[in-house]
């Protein structure tokens, strides 16, 4: 089957630095043009991928030679654009959150499968084999009975002129953020999950939310989770998962790089192990996974219109405190 040729919507930090040269090293894509609102930007990335530099976002829809748009976009304008992209013709692999509302992306994935084609929300680490590994150590039932899960996503502040404190881009710790241990939490607790409270410090000068904190659970099991989140803290991407008879707890959950070997902590009533797993490219597995939805395989529909529901109830359950 023939490589799917990528077209790049925006010369974000995230294409550059992660995405492009997944697509670029995947045997499944090519980079065939790079978008930007300014030519020369586009030109410079262009060049180091020897491939089309595009002025505009909306020549780069116009091309032939592009089957698939990946959108790194600000978080308010993933919508618009994942919808222009789609009635071009153009399959699309869009940048976390797929769009700031659920509405929206119900939307856009029933234009995906109404046009047929694949659309997709670029959450990484969901595709790190760590996760497979978790998953097998639950079932067979190394920490007992599932019972809560602690998780926390926290980075430092960023430049006064980061997106993530513009409003209007769809910024904010929630967004940007709070989505990783949100979409952790269906993935180690599953789809039933429920909002049962939340908290934001919002921003009152910038207008978004620094961070917060979220109460969830699955109501068949009583499993519940617990996840932090924010922008003014020291970096924290961890989560303990804890059983009746012992846990399981993750460092550098969300980022690692390609060569990183995780550390998965088992205790449980004979004693604990430091298992260090094998080193896995998310970022490749992730790029060969929108590959196979472009050519007809599977799809991840259902998580992303569930995460979606979630964030949208952690906004609606959040008690807001201004700062
Ligand atoms: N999956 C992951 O691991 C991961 C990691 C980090 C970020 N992200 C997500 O990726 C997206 C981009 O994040 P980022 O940190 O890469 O952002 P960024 O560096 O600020 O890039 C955003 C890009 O959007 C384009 N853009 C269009 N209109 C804009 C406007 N009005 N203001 C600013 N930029 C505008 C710009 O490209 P041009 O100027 O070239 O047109 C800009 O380079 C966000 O949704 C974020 O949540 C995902």
């Amino acid at each position: 089957m023939n490589t799917v040729r990528i077209g790049v919507m925006g010369c974000a930090d995230i294409a550059l630095r992660r995405m492009l040269p997944a697509f670029a090293a995947s045997p499944h894509t090519e980079v065939t043009a790079i978008a930007s609102r300014g030519a020369d930007k586009a030109r410079a990335a262009a060049e180091a991928y020897g491939c089309a530099a595009v002025e505009g976002y909306e020549a780069l829809l116009e091309r032939p030679d592009v089957d698939a748009v990946y959108v790194p976009l600000p978080a308010a304008l993933h919508a618009r654009w994942t919808e222009r992209a789609l009635r071009a013709g153009k399959h699309v692999l869009a940048e976390k959150p797929l769009t700031t509302r659920a509405a929206d992306t119900a939307r856009l994935l029933g234009l995906a499968r109404e046009l047929g084609l694949a659309l997709a929300e670029n959450h990484l680490f969901v595709h790190h084999h760590t996760y497979a590994t978790v998953k097998d150590l639950v079932t067979s039932g190394v920490i007992g009975e599932v019972r809560s899960l602690y998780a926390s996503f926290t980075i430092p502040p960023r430049p006064a002129s980061d997106i993530r404190y513009r409003a209007d881009l769809g910024g904010g710790a929630l967004l940007d953020i709070g989505v990783y241990p949100i979409r952790l939490a269906s993935l180690l607790l599953g789809p039933e999950l429920k909002v049962r409270g939340a908290v934001l410090r919002h921003d009152s000068a910038r207008g978004v939310d620094l961070g917060g904190s979220a109460h969830l659970d699955a109501p068949s099991t009583g499993a519940g989770a617990h996840l932090v989140f924010g922008m003014e803290h020291h970096y924290t991407a961890g989560w303990r998962l804890l059983g009746s008879e012992g846990s399981l707890a993750l460092d550098r959950a969300y980022s690692p790089a390609a060569g990183h070997r995780p550390v998965l902590r088992i205790e449980h009533a004979d004693g604990a192990e430091d298992r260090v797993l094998p080193a896995h490219d998310q970022a490749a597995a992730r790029v060969a996974a929108f590959a196979r939805a472009v050519r007809g395989g599977e799809g991840d529909e259902a998580p992303v219109l569930r995460q979606a529901e979630l964030v949208d109830a952690v906004h609606r359950a959040a008690h807001v405190t201004t700062v």
